[in-house]
């Protein structure tokens, strides 16, 4: 076993109980003076629950960290949502999870057939977004949390003042930074599945319908993808089997996920105008978190995500799984293009990347738009994980690793007066095994080269999602 793959487990998934406020980090080499704003990340900060310990990555208690940036400075800050879960958590009478723990769907269900309010659980451990002057921590289960942005103090459970039906709902957000609008979408489960797709104006925290569609599965759809016309999901075989929990042994989502290998996967394509199914071709089964970006090229839609061949990521993210060599056993995801074609449904696709990867990311000013470089984490680095800038268009990569080194979800910040997509900075929360500690990397991100690396004064677990406020 890789000395720093078992460390990397150990710190990575260990429970952190210290909050510490707007703390000045040292920086070693140079953060660009003119990177103003705040990095605000979510993830699992703890996995004990009154003597038990959680069995999946995904179960933790939602802590946010921060990292304000301001004239070549950084200061951090790292806070627990303070929620029903955690609360409990507290009490030691065990979370709430989602996942894997005391069932939130399995509420949701009750609720269906009761048509009482649902309980779903409110650890909002996923991902941030901004909704009007409301920031907001995200799961998938219907519950929100506002918080404060900079003290990352609790504010309370943010709602929407509509009735638009939810038993999942995304944690991924698309900022359509051309149309001042967010795009989401919620999953209703029961007799007849639908997919509910909408739009957020900036200006405004509410949500106006673009489309329902009738939902095959239901697929479980972590992530979509839009253009400047068009909304596309990714319904995978990988579906919501509302049956199984009912079973006596089901768990949470996961129990309740099934993997169909009969079916196809399905790319389903809405007009943002109309909310018409303009297409929803079929192709060879796989499976999809995270969508890269997407935009449209000769009358047809260009799609491009990290694809794995089947659910096998889900199981392979258990702490059972993961024990011993971090995320060396799991399966790499690839990044894939798709040329759809609306008015054929023709779909070709192909690799444009060798290597594995995971948590994209494209610069700001080219999401829905066409593109040329993404950037993500690489995931097939022997006691290591990489950050990788990849040419889409001529599939070639420029790469970063470090032995020791587990480089978390990359974000990308543009120079403000700059107009190249890659003129600016790549930032990277990392995990340093062999210093014990995490640090926050900062790359140029057009060569890739290491600007500045900031060492926190402890070990944070590993997180998933987060987003750069430029205005904070
Ligand atoms: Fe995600």
């Amino acid at each position: 076993m890789d000395d720093s793959a078992a460390r990397a487990y150990e710190l990575g998934f260990r429970s952190l109980d210290r909050e510490l406020s707007e703390r000045t980090l040292p920086v070693e080499g140079e953060i660009p003076e003119w990177l103003s704003g705040a990095l605000i990340r979510n993830g699992p900060g703890s996995f004990e629950f009154g003597g038990r310990r959680a069995t999946h990555w995904f179960d933790g208690l939602a802590l946010l960290r921060r990292y304000g940036f301001e004239e070549g400075t950084v200061t951090y800050t790292n806070r627990f949502l303070r929620t029903d879960a955690y609360k409990k958590a507290a009490r030691g009478d065990g979370a709430s999870q989602f996942a894997s723990g005391g069932g939130s769907l399995r509420q949701a269900l009750r609720w269906l057939r009761s048509f009482g309010p649902p309980e779903s659980t409110d650890n909002a451990n996923v991902h941030v977004a901004r909704f009007g002057e409301h920031y907001v921590a995200l799961t998938e289960a219907p519950r929100r949390i506002a918080f404060d942005p900079t003290t990352l103090e609790t504010r309370g459970e943010f709602r929407w003042r509509d009735d638009l039906p939810e038993h999942l709902t995304t944690a991924h957000f698309r900022v359509d930074p051309h149309r001042n609008e967010t795009i989401g979408y919620s999953t209703e489960l029961g007799r007849s599945p639908a997919y509910h797709l909408y739009r957020v104006p900036n200006d405004r925290p509410s949500r106006e319908l673009i489309a329902s569609v009738p939902a095959e599965g239901p697929g479980y759809i972590h992530d979509c993808s839009i253009t400047e016309s068009y909304v596309v999901l990714v319904e995978t075989p990988l579906r919501t089997a509302v049956l199984r929990a009912l079973l006596p042994h089901s768990e949470g989502l996961l129990g309740m996920l099934e993997y169909d290998e009969n079916r196809r996967s399905r790319f389903v394509i809405v007009d943002r105008e109309t909310g018409s199914v303009e297409a929803d071709p079929r192709v060879s089964p796989f499976f999809t978190f995270h969508h890269v970006n997407a935009f449209e090229r000769d009358g047809g839609i260009v799609l491009d995500l990290v694809g794995f061949e089947d659910d096998a990521i889900v199981e392979a993210l258990t702490f059972e799984a993961l024990s011993g060599d971090a995320f060396e056993g799991a399966p790499n995801g690839r990044l894939l293009r798709y040329r759809i074609d609306p008015e054929t449904e023709a779909v070709d696709r192909s690799r444009r990347y060798d290597g594995g990867c995971e948590l994209p990311t494209v610069p700001r000013s080219v999401r829905a738009r066409p593109y040329r470089y993404a950037y993500g984490q690489v995931t097939d680095r022997p006691g290591a994980n990489g950050l990788a800038k990849i040419d889409i268009e001529r599939e070639t990569a420029t790469e970063w690793w470090e032995r020791g080194v587990y480089v978390e979800e990359p974000r990308t910040v543009q120079r403000p007066d700059g107009t190249d997509e890659d003129d600016g900075v790549v930032l990277a929360p990392a995990l340093d095994t062999k210093r014990d500690r995490s640090m926050l990397l900062v790359f140029d991100a057009e060569t890739l080269t290491e600007l500045a690396r900031a060492p926190l004064p402890h070990a944070v677990p590993f997180g998933f999602h987060g987003r750069f406020f430029p205005e904070l």
